[in-house]
Parts: C-alpha cells; structure tokens; sequence
C-alpha cells in the first residue's frame, strides 16, 4: 500500500516537473507583437486611452519578432481571432488575419515581416456588443514546405479551419506564440469619419 503511494507520488512528481519544463520552454520562446505609439502588445489588453481602440483598427500590420528564430530556415506566421464572432459563439472560429509564409529566420528574428503574403493582414474589427477578442499569432516552422489556401478558401475569412491547415502541410505545433485582446469601441466610426474629414485614408 504505501509502496504503491510512493509510486504514485513520485509519478505526481514527474508529471509536474515535465509541465513546468513544458512551461518554461513555452515562454522562453517567445513572439512579440509591436504596433506604432502602443509598443509591445504581446500579452496585453489594448488600453483604453489615446484613442488606442480606434487607432488598432487603422494602423497597418504590426512588427512581428521572434528572436529565436533561426537564421537558415523559413517560417509561417499566422494571425487569427478565436472569438469569431464572440468568445461565446465562436461559430465563426477561426477569422483570419493574416498569413505570411516563407518569412526568413534572419528576417523574422529582426521583425521584418517579408514573404508570401498567402491573406493580406486585416487589422482587428471586433463588432460591438461581443466583448473582448484575443488576436492570436502563431509561428511555424515552414522549412522548405509548400504552403497555400485554396483561392476559394482564402475569399473568405471566417470559418477557417486552422487545424485542417496544419495537418494538410504536416505542421502540428507552432514554434512560437502570442496574443493581445481588444473590443469593439463605440466611436470607432465618428473616429473613421473625423480622419476621412481631415483627409488622412482609413483603407488598411
Ligand atoms: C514583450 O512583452 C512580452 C510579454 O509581456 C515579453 O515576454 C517580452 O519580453 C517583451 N519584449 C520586449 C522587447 O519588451
């Protein structure tokens, strides 16, 4: 009886040291996402001030950097909200951001976010009264891989089926990843309107 106990202790205790190294190896690998004025976002709530909310939804693509790519290999990024349309009904899972494939380890690693753009990145939109959406980016290792979307898949945004994807191109676990979460804001229109006024584009 108590040998088994010990068995089964020492069991407990392999288990958790394999989480937390599984842990520490996650978020020692880590993706950061830039946007102009904000920063770092990776891990954060869009805040509230300076018009942040709005202006997510009209900067263009963020920095991406993953320094620990590495330098003689290709990589896949992928940007996708879970919460489509809301974290509740996520019947929409996953929308689709944005897909760069054949991004250069020395290029990613410096933030520089160059390849075959498969989706032409999307800034986030989430509708109002849907709460907070997590924009998720994952990176896989691509090596020498094909990667492409269906041209009749790739015409529609919602719906995708991610997992699909990664098992159609034999790429199950992402390298690195990151979120941020924002939600709709109301004047985000007037704010649209009011810089059309001024002459500045809202096309993203
Ligand atoms: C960006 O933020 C993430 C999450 O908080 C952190 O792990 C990373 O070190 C930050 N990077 C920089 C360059 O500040």
């Amino acid at each position: 009886m108590s040998m088994k106990m010990g068995a089964v202790a020492l069991c407990f205790c392999l288990l958790a040291a394999a989480v937390w190294l599984g842990l520490s190896m996650t978020t020692s690998e880590s993706l950061e996402v830039f946007y102009p004025e904000v920063g770092n976002i990776s891990c954060k709530i869009v805040p509230q001030c300076n018009e942040y909310r709005q202006k997510i939804q009209m900067w263009s693509e963020p920095i991406v950097k993953f320094p620990e790519a590495l330098d003689d290999t290709q990589y896949l990024l992928v940007m996708v909200d879970p919460d489509a349309p809301s974290r509740h009904d996520n019947r929409a899972k996953y929308w689709r951001h944005w897909v760069v494939s054949n991004i250069k380890g020395s290029d990613i690693k410096a933030g520089n976010i160059r390849g075959n753009v498969i989706t032409d990145y999307q800034p986030p939109s989430p509708p109002p009264t849907t709460g907070l959406h997590r924009y998720q980016f994952f990176v896989y290792l691509q090596g020498d891989r094909d990667i492409s979307i269906p041209t009749k898949e790739n015409r529609n945004r919602a719906s995708w089926k991610l997992e699909k994807f990664l098992q159609d191109h034999k790429l199950q676990s992402h390298e690195s990843s990151t979120q941020y979460m924002t939600e709709h804001d109301d004047t985000v229109l007037q704010y649209y309107k009011m810089n059309e006024a001024k002459g500045k584009s809202s096309e993203t």
